[in-house]
């Protein structure tokens, strides 16, 4: 039998979404390389009809709807649920793809500086919701995506890495969102590998069988 060296494995990523999933479906599709250093190993989603469920589901993934409605309000318990989860399913990263709902500090704290989220701007601008049209409306000429690490503070938690796409004559809400839509499926894979490498190379450091908080990557 083959015996694997600490952190020689593939570090295993879960990723929480509440809609389409495209972001999720170019993490599948990266991690789909041999060499890549993270592997999907559950798709959890607040909204039971969230397309992401569905595309985890073609690729084999496991997928699980934990809807928040019945919970009323008691964002916690919510959150509880989904950690047993991904505790379950043996989650080391956690990867936010277009997932919708803000965290309590407890879920925040129990994955500390194991948990990321993609932003479609340019961070420090911008955070919260309606990106495309606040960058149109503030006139600015470059726009974006961030994938930075989740604190307590909404989209304010340290950057990982961005992506810069040009703001166009005659642009709309709608062409503006695609061209960064494009730009986040080619960074959100770069960054889950980058926090998977340095996941890794923790596990090295302290042995296998433990995963201590991850330190920060710095920006690359
Ligand atoms: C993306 O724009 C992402 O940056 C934001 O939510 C959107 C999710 O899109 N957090 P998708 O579900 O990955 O297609």
């Amino acid at each position: 039998m083959t015996q694997l060296s600490p952190g020689s494995g593939r570090v295993r990523v879960g990723v929480l979404v509440s809609g389409r999933g495209s972001n999720l479906a170019a993490l599948i599709q990266a991690a789909q390389h041999p060499d890549y250093p993270a592997e999907i190993v559950l798709v959890a989603a607040n909204a039971p009809g969230a397309g992401g469920l569905e595309i985890a589901r073609s690729a084999g993934i496991g997928a699980v709807a934990i809807d928040h409605r019945p919970f009323k309000g008691d964002r916690e318990a919510h959150e509880q649920a989904i950690d047993a989860a991904l505790r379950a399913a043996g989650v080391e990263l956690v990867a936010l793809a277009g997932y919708m709902r803000i965290f309590t500090p407890w879920f925040v704290q129990a994955w500390r500086d194991r948990m990321i989220n993609i932003h479609p701007s340019l961070l420090p601008h911008f955070p919260g919701v309606d990106t495309h049209a606040r960058a149109l409306a503030a006139g600015h000429d470059r726009h974006g995506c961030t994938v930075h690490w989740v604190t307590e503070g909404v989209d304010a938690g340290p950057v990982i890495g961005q992506a810069d796409v040009p703001v166009l004559d005659g642009d709309t809400v709608e062409t503006l969102a695609a061209r960064v839509l494009t730009a986040e499926h080619r960074l959100y894979p770069q960054c889950v590998a980058l926090a998977a490498r340095s996941l890794r190379s923790q596990r090295r450091m302290d042995g296998a069988g433990s995963l201590p908080n991850l330190r920060r990557t710095p920006d690359p």
